[in-house]
């Protein structure tokens, strides 16, 4: 029996009907007409992979990763670049239009990546003996040797990785690196202790090792523990458990928009909520505006701290604490408002906290366009979008960074 895919979703899988219902089926692009096995069906979806192509768009091109098809990470890496900037502007218009009624006319046109592989700057891989990822959704290990979408200082730690023949006691990896001079590796053990052996093999190779026994518990550190990612002329240096972005080429790009949206009031109080080092308000604001960071984890404040003086920024103030508690129980006032939230976007009480604190503008990052969008309708009582901007932060996954400026009615 043979399906014809009718559209993409917005998780970039293609959607046909079996027997009246909708089917999602991954790899697969609109116009191509397949086979397919049900891999899930309940009574109101049901999720499918094609067997065989009986008919194959003319925009499907060849994938370059021996991995794609089992590990999902690169889940649009069969369509062409050019096809999924066109697929990420057409998502993020459909969802601003259907959950926050934002008129297209605002939407700007996403901005592309000039490297569209070996853009990241951090992975983490899992390891059962061997290193690799896990197949979608399940526990099952695929090994793998280098990985395209990451720098090519992370390929050389993976290698140097699966050049040692017994990684058993390790659970996971995480491999950071902001330049070519620095590197981070931070393992989470399976047991208490690391095999000095394979710490001493990894010391000749890594400038900076942190060790986490099974409790989470440092048990080793090889260097200073933190390593720098640079902006421009802007340096962070970032802990192993604090945030950065994951692009820096991306960043760079959205970083100098924000300053761009900032550079008009120069001597105001700009408050940087989920903040991480303290990146976006430090490279973005001017030495004159008072800056307040609030940010969940206590290694990213002490970062940030330690960045306002490498970037001699004296006018600043980091908090650490849940950004809820901490606007609840204090009466700053703002005349901009950043937030940068994690997928779940901002609570809703946060979303009241700003509309008290009432900033002439906020400035909104987001990495995930539904809940972007649930917010920006939330605020829309008192905010207008001025504009908003797609950024493409993670090429050839189906993620799309959205800035958006609002302004206040
Ligand atoms: C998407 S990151 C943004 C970090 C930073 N703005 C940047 O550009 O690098 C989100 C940050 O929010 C922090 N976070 C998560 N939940 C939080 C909360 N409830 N309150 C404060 N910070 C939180 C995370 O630790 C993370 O550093």
């Amino acid at each position: 029996m043979s399906y014809k895919i009718e559209r993409l979703d917005h998780q970039g899988r293609g959607i046909t009907y079996i027997n009246g219902k909708i089917a999602f089926v991954k790899d697969t692009l609109p116009g191509e007409e397949i086979e397919l096995k049900i891999i899930k069906e309940n009574s109101k979806l049901i999720e499918a992979e094609p067997t065989s192509f009986l008919k194959e768009s003319q925009l499907r091109v060849k994938e370059l990763c021996p991995y794609y098809k089992e590990c999902g990470g690169c889940n649009l890496l069969h369509m062409s670049y050019e096809e999924q900037i066109k697929y990420k502007q057409s998502k993020i218009v459909d969802i601003m239009k259907k959950y926050a009624d934002i008129n297209s006319e605002v939407i700007k046109q996403i901005v592309p990546c000039d490297r569209q592989f070996h853009y990241r700057n951090k992975v983490t891989l899992k390891v059962k003996e061997k290193l690799g990822y896990f197949k979608e959704k399940t526990y099952e290990l695929i090994p793998i040797e280098k990985c395209l979408l990451v720098n090519d200082k992370i390929n050389e730690i993976i290698k140097i990785l699966n050049g040692y023949t017994n990684l058993s006691n390790i659970k996971e990896v995480v491999i950071k690196s902001f330049t070519d001079k620095e590197t981070m590796l931070i393992i989470y053990l399976q047991e208490d202790e690391i095999n000095a052996n394979l710490l001493n093999y990894l010391s000749k190779h890594v400038d900076n090792i942190i060790v986490y026994d099974n409790n989470k518990k440092i048990v080793k550190r090889i260097g200073k523990g933190n390593i720098i990612a640079r902006l421009r002329e802007k340096q962070f240096k970032i802990g192993a458990n604090s945030f950065f972005q994951v692009n820096m080429d991306q960043t760079l790009k959205i970083y100098d928009k924000i300053a761009e949206y900032l550079s008009k009031n120069e001597d105001s109080t700009v408050l940087d909520l989920y903040c991480g080092v303290g990146s976006i308000g430090l490279y973005s604001v001017s030495n004159y505006t008072k800056l307040i960071g609030v940010e969940i984890v206590p290694e990213a404040i002490e970062n940030a701290k330690t960045n306002a003086e490498l970037n001699s920024m004296g006018n600043t103030k980091f908090l650490v604490g849940d950004t809820k508690t901490i606007l609840m129980h204090s009466n700053y006032k703002a005349d901009t408002i950043i937030v940068d939230p994690p997928r779940a976007g901002l609570d809703k009480s946060v979303i009241e906290d700003i509309k008290k604190i009432n900033p002439n503008m906020l400035i909104y990052l987001s990495c995930d366009p539904i809940t972007l969008a649930r917010d920006l309708k939330l605020l829309s009582d008192l905010y207008d979008v001025e504009e908003l901007i797609p950024y493409d932060m993670f090429p050839n996954t189906h993620h799309v960074e959205t800035l958006v400026k609002l302004t206040k009615k």
